[in-house]
């Protein structure tokens, strides 16, 4: 038994897509607060956001800009990233686009492509661009780990006539199990190695969700969504990306965390 740094990510590398803000930004600064070096990516400048998350220590944080809805960059973050690293510990698939939202009948199939482009194709092509370096990373000893941020609304009916996000982040689940079942380790009939894929399904967080978040009376209202009675803080849905990446999550694969407080179970997401 061995309960020393079960959740220890120094030294690690991470890449977090759509690092800069919301829960991406949460994500990259608790494996910058645990020693990691942690790569971020997003279409705007990054230099600010990746300075104020170096500050956080002892890690760092390096900017990245990328497209991910355009395949020559997704490329080209691969490259940079091989340029930099001999290795790549972590990938967090979170970029991803919201609204869209349109009565069933009117919602334009470009607005479909889109989102589906974004938040359900870019985290398979990158997962491939990036396998050989998660491939250098993973060894017996240490698991290599991609988190894919999926949704409560992947798993629930959502409503508000949100047609390609739900469908969107409930193909990124899949994705996520299929991954973790033919690829992910030494079972794989991919030729796998010791890689973990697992999704996680964040409840309401900053980010998205900003404009609602705005007024006192706006977050009660989207906390009261939950069993915890209030919006996720950005350590809450670090920490789960941390549990997973680390020793303490390595026989976890294949799996779907909810970091929701309790939505999922609460009285709103089963009447
Ligand atoms: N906040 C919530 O309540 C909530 C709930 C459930 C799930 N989620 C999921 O959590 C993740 C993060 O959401 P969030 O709330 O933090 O959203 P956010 O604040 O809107 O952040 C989304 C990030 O994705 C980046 N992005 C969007 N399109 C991109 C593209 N084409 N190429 C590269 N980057 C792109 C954005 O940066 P640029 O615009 O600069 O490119 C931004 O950094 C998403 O997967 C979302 O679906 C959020």
């Amino acid at each position: 038994m061995d309960f020393n740094n079960l959740f220890g990510v120094e030294g690690k590398v991470v890449c977090v897509t759509g690092g800069a803000g919301g829960i991406g930004r949460g994500i990259a600064g608790a494996f910058v607060a645990g020693g990691a070096r942690v790569y971020i990516t997003s279409r705007s400048d990054l230099q600010d956001a990746a300075a104020e998350l170096s500050e956080v220590g002892p890690g760092e944080c390096i900017p990245l800009q990328t497209d991910l809805a355009n395949d020559d960059d997704i490329a080209a973050l691969g490259a940079s990233l091989s340029e930099r690293e001999g290795k790549l510990d972590v990938l967090v698939n979170n970029a991803a686009l919201g609204g869209f939202i349109h009565r069933f009948g009117e919602l334009p199939m470009t607005e479909w492509d889109t989102m589906m482009r974004v938040n359900l194709r870019a985290p398979f092509a990158l997962t491939q661009v990036c396998l050989p370096l998660l491939r250098e990373a993973a060894s017996s000893e240490a698991h290599a780990s991609v988190i894919n941020i999926a949704s409560v609304d992947g798993v629930r009916i959502a409503g508000d006539n949100d047609w390609a996000y739900g469908m969107g982040k409930a193909g990124l689940i899949h994705l996520t199990r299929q991954l973790a079942g033919l690829a992910g380790n030494k079972h794989g009939r991919d030729g796998g190695h010791n890689i973990n894929f697992n999704s996680v399904a964040p409840g309401p967080f900053p980010g998205m969700l900003d404009r609602f978040l705005e007024t006192e009376e706006g977050r009660a209202a989207v906390g009261a969504v939950t069993v915890s009675g209030r919006v996720g803080k950005p350590e809450d849905i670090g920490a789960a990306c941390i549990y997973l990446a680390s020793r303490a999550g390595s026989y976890v694969s294949g799996a779907l965390l909810p970091v929701d407080g309790g939505l999922l179970v609460g009285k709103q997401a089963n009447s």
